[in-house]
């Protein structure tokens, strides 16, 4: 750690900007005064510089925010009217957002400097939107009378690009509400992709165009004990722009050929003819149902109007094709072909490890999620990987040995805290980043969703944002701990991690 912030400090001297430079000017008392002290950020930055001294914020500020920021502005509005703080254009203390030109922030970095003025600089509003978040953290939750910031520089800028959480709506579903909140809890880490697993045995969970029925019968499906429902065409729309406005795609995944009950249950010509369970599921078997693989026109109709449907909806560059859990002759070719259907909508498909056994493009992306399985074969083709080994990354285990409602079937002693923090993705090759995901068989309100994400996903920010040289478990538990009124704040009904006292 004191490497790197000798590093960064002599980068400061070298001067990179104009605030940077006029800091340049006591450039030794900054050296004197580099504290290796964390402050309660999460994801931790890249590079933090303590310079001696802090900001004291009063109730007003004067704002200046270049074109082209409207998220982050709003975003920043929106942090200072939760702390009542209003704004004037006469005020002394001045928060600044500058788009700036500088090539090693990339398309998501920034820096925030705090010393006279708060100063924000990315090169795009995504870059500036994450620094109000780093802003949001070192600010209280609650009002206060003033509020006092350490003068600090920070550089900062991800690891990974692909830093995401999957839910599980099909199984159990969760409200256009509930996924609201947690795209505004996700933004706050900067985390990034939203992976919504949108069909499955139990439920079909999207209003698609010419297939109503998919809803009508298989939006009426849930678990046994869980939430059935399904998200209108103007509902997703709705929940696309909500996350675009928070620089979260949402990536959408159809569970295909396998995980089909409730497709077929819609439509039974999708089941092959000697098939004669078409009924609603409502259990906790997995791999006993698919589409009928030796009736291409049929199958791949409905394949390829659905996906239709779905690229119409989703803005994101890769939409999820599942194919997990399933034995078929006809499995790869499927994929295959799925996976080209995608690639002819102009997006790029991803498949669950199992898909490594298809032709399939090297551009396709794999999810891996079973620990021990062997993709080496499907990267030395060329592919990229997300990261969701189950021992690390399921948060359906429990948050403890034990816990109730929870799955055990990856690791029997749960997925604590620390160990979903124990990942290292930097031990893999080729990943585009990680994601951890909750399977909802088991989790049916909202408040055991809370309690099963968080706070868990903290966990999948910083692997997903922070190097590998910042990472430290406790310190992580010392950061987490300062955070806890904003979880509060969020609403989060989060589990009471014994590690933190909670
Ligand atoms: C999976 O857990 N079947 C992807």
């Amino acid at each position: 750690m004191k490497k790197i912030l000798t590093t960064l400090t002599i980068f400061l001297l070298a001067g990179c900007g104009s605030h940077i430079d006029r800091g340049a000017a006591n450039g030794a008392s900054k050296l004197a005064a580099t504290s290796t002290e964390q402050l309660a950020l999460i994801p931790y930055p890249e590079s933090v510089t303590r310079l001696p001294g802090t900001l004291v914020l009063h109730n007003v500020v004067h704002v200046e925010a270049a074109d082209g920021t409207a998220t982050s502005t709003l975003a920043l509005k929106n942090l200072l009217k939760t702390l009542d703080i209003t704004r004037d254009t006469s005020a002394s203390t001045q928060i600044q957002l500058y788009l700036v030109d500088e090539p090693a922030l990339g398309s998501e970095g920034y820096r925030l400097d705090i010393d006279q003025q708060i100063i924000l600089s990315a090169n795009t509003d995504t870059g500036l939107f994450y620094a109000v978040q780093t802003l949001s953290q070192l600010l209280p939750s609650q009002v206060q009378a003033h509020y006092e910031l350490p003068n600090t520089s920070i550089i900062d800028s991800p690891t990974f690009s692909w830093r995401g959480n999957m839910l599980d709506v099909a199984r159990s579903f969760l409200s256009v509400e509930y996924i609201k909140a947690h795209i505004d809890r996700m933004a706050r880490f900067k985390l990034n992709r939203l992976h919504l697993h949108l069909s499955d045995d139990q439920g079909w969970r999207i209003e698609i165009t010419d297939y109503p029925k998919l809803t009508q019968i298989g939006g009426a499906s849930a678990v046994d004990g869980g939430r059935s429902g399904f998200y209108t065409q103007a509902e997703i729309r709705d929940l696309v722009k909500y996350a675009q406005d928070r620089h979260v795609t949402l990536v959408p995944e159809i569970d295909l050929p396998g995980h089909t009950q409730a497709a077929i249950a819609s439509y039974n010509e999708l089941a092959c003819d000697d098939v004669t369970n078409l009924a609603p599921y409502s259990g906790l078997e997995v791999g006993f149902s698919k589409l009928c693989l030796t009736d291409p026109d049929t199958t791949y109709t409905f394949v390829t109007d659905v996906l239709t449907d779905i690229v119409k909806l989703f803005p994101s560059q890769y939409i999820h094709i599942g194919g997990d859990e399933i034995k078929d002759p006809l499995y790869p070719e499927f994929i295959a072909r799925a996976t080209r259907i995608v690639a002819d909508l102009g997006r790029t498909a991803i498949a669950w490890e199992e898909g490594s056994v298809a032709d399939n493009d090297p551009d396709v992306l794999l999810q891996l999620w079973n620990d021990k399985y062997d993709i080496q074969p499907a990267l030395d083709r060329g592919h990229q990987l997300i990261l969701s080994p189950c021992s690390y990354s399921y948060f359906d285990h429990g948050n403890y040995q034990g816990q109730p409602n929870t799955y055990d079937w990856c690791r029997k002693e749960g997925v604590p805290l620390e160990r979903a923090y124990q990942l290292n993705p930097q031990a893999y090759t080729q990943i585009l980043g990680v994601e951890s995901a909750m399977w909802s068989e088991l989790i049916h309100t909202d408040h055991t969703a809370d309690n099963r994400l968080w706070p868990r996903v903290t966990a999948t920010a910083e692997l997903g944002w922070s190097r590998a040289e910042n990472r430290d478990y406790q310190e992580f538990l010392t950061r987490l701990n300062a955070l806890r009124p904003m979880l509060d704040a969020m609403g989060i009904q989060y589990y009471r991690e014994p590690a933190l006292n909670w």
